[in-house]
């Protein structure tokens, strides 16, 4: 099943609340509902992935916050973050193909910056997010974050220049 991408500002950012992990995954991430403060804020650049009617699920380019740079030295970059899909629609190859339309879209996209690299950092427990970063082209820098809520991370990365 395939979703289509669009933009969130604060004329629908309202529809994230719409989206519901399961409960063991909130360590992970949290309910869409926690993007809410993001509202028109111009360095979280979110994305929604639509069904026909409904949101599926979300995920944000992150401008500001970044503890990932550590790993990469004179690299121009940004962070994917809390790519997050509604509980009743996991499983179904929506969060791989929207991570790799939006990596084709990315050359159209234009930021305040050039990215060479899009980067993240994913919970070394998260089997499901890891399969999907790795198979939607994602290399492991096998480099290990601390930083995170829940436990340490790996570091991916994907060349988008
Ligand atoms: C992680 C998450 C985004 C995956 O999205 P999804 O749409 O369910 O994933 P897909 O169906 O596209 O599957 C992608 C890959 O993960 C694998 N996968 C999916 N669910 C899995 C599971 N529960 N266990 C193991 N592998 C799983 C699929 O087999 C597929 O692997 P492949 O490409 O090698 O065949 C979704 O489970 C989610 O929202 N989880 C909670 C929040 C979270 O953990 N976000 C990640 C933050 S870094």
């Amino acid at each position: 099943m395939k979703s289509s991408l669009k933009k969130i500002d604060s004329c629908n950012i309202s529809l994230l609340k719409n989206i519901k992990l399961h409960e063991n995954q909130e360590q992970y991430f949290s309910d869409g509902e926690v993007f809410e403060k993001y509202a028109d804020n111009p360095k979280k650049y979110l994305i929604g992935m639509f069904g026909e009617e409904e949101i599926i699920g979300c995920f944000y380019l992150d401008f500001e916050e970044n503890n990932l740079d550590q790993y990469f030295s004179n690299k121009s970059l940004v962070v994917l973050k809390g790519l997050s899909i509604r509980h009743n629609f996991q499983g179904k190859g929506i969060g791989k193909l929207a991570i790799l339309e939006f990596l084709d879209t990315v050359p159209n996209l234009h930021f305040n910056k050039k990215i060479e690299i899009i980067v993240l950092s994913v919970n070394c427990k998260n089997i499901a997010a890891q399969r999907l970063y790795k198979s939607a082209g994602f290399i492991d820098t096998h480099e290990i974050y601390y930083g995170g809520k829940a436990g340490p991370q790996h570091v991916y990365y994907i060349n988008v220049s």
